[in-house]
């Protein structure tokens, strides 16, 4: 009989990882792997130990509080788990753990990536060369900014802000500034170059570049509105590999459009995977896929370290990474 316990993978991982995995678990793929429907997800906690979701499943309590519900673990593969309720998890004594640490330069560098794009214009660029309507060198086309001494605005300073400011501020020698519900140790703010401004409104009016690195959830939902785009500077650039719905997507339509602020540089959405159909009408925006965590070894060390939960789970010792 076997004894192993029984998982689902709600996506398809690395096959380093997927294999890895079948070494210890009953392993269910989804080979699809398309989003499993509200109902197969209430199947699977009937007949799993564990599910491990993505950021393309929404585990609420109507998905968690099935009759009969076997899962006692979720094992979130990623960092953010708005997508969770975690307070019923915790209710109902389901643990959930997730994947800090090891995309943290995954993302900051696609962080980084949206800023030079969105600053120099690189989508635009390579549009305008696709279609053929490139006429050549002159000293006045497409003219960017320069990121040495501009002011990048961090909102939110956990792991990922920390690591765009100290690339930011290292290789591209951008004053930083961020805001937060705490302030950092005194050697992070000294490690990074980071001042701490302990209004977000003043912040946003402050900086050259706004980057954005909240979770997401009711607390941050549309934390950058219509009047805090408002107080941006004219020239200035907003940047979110965060969560979508940290920013009003049609707010910042209208000032994208209106030239009240000049470019913005996003890798999430509001309604993934549906882009607001202003965004994709224009110029001054660099749209990227949720690439936040995309690179090869990133995605398996991501998977690695929910196999470590799951591991210390079924061992019966203590998550690595609790959230619930
Ligand atoms: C993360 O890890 O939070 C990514 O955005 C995918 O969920």
């Amino acid at each position: 009989m076997n004894k192993r316990p029984r998982i689902l993978l709600t996506r398809r991982w690395t096959s380093e990882v997927e294999n890895h995995l079948a070494e210890h678990f009953d392993v269910t793929l989804n080979e699809r792997d398309v989003p499993l429907a509200p109902e197969a997800l209430r199947a699977a906690m009937r007949d799993h130990d564990a599910i491990c979701p993505t950021v393309t499943d929404r585990i609420d309590a109507s998905v968690l509080d099935v009759p009969g519900r076997r899962v006692r673990l979720i094992g979130n593969y990623g960092v953010g788990y708005n997508h969770i309720d975690v307070a019923a998890a915790a209710r109902l004594g389901v643990q959930v753990s997730n994947t800090p640490d090891v995309l943290t330069d995954s993302t900051a560098d696609l962080a980084i990536l949206l800023l030079l794009m969105a600053t120099r214009r690189a989508g635009e660029g390579e549009r305008e060369l696709r279609a053929g309507q490139w006429t050549g060198w002159r000293p006045t086309h497409m003219m960017g900014q320069s990121l040495a001494g501009k002011v990048l605005g961090l909102v939110g300073f956990g792991r990922i802000a920390q690591a765009t400011a100290r690339k930011a501020h290292a290789a591209f020698g951008m004053q930083i500034a961020y805001y937060g519900r705490r302030r950092a140790e005194p050697q992070v703010e000294q490690e990074t170059g980071a001042r701490f401004v302990a209004s977000l409104d003043d912040l946003v009016a402050g900086a050259d570049v706004i980057s954005l690195h909240t979770p997401g959830g009711a607390e941050t939902f549309h934390l950058i509105d219509a009047a805090r785009l408002a107080r941006m500077k004219p020239h200035a650039v907003l940047i979110n590999t965060a969560r979508g719905p940290v920013v009003d997507e049609a707010a910042l339509v209208d000032a994208l459009r209106e030239h009240r602020i000049s470019a913005a540089g996003l890798d999430v959405y509001e309604e993934e995977p549906r882009v607001h159909p202003g965004l994709l009408a224009l110029q001054n925006v660099v749209l990227l896929p949720h690439l936040g965590s995309a690179t090869h070894e990133t995605r398996t060390a991501m998977g690695m370290r929910v196999a470590e939960n799951l591991e210390a789970f079924f061992a019966g010792r203590p998550l690595r990474d609790p959230v619930a």
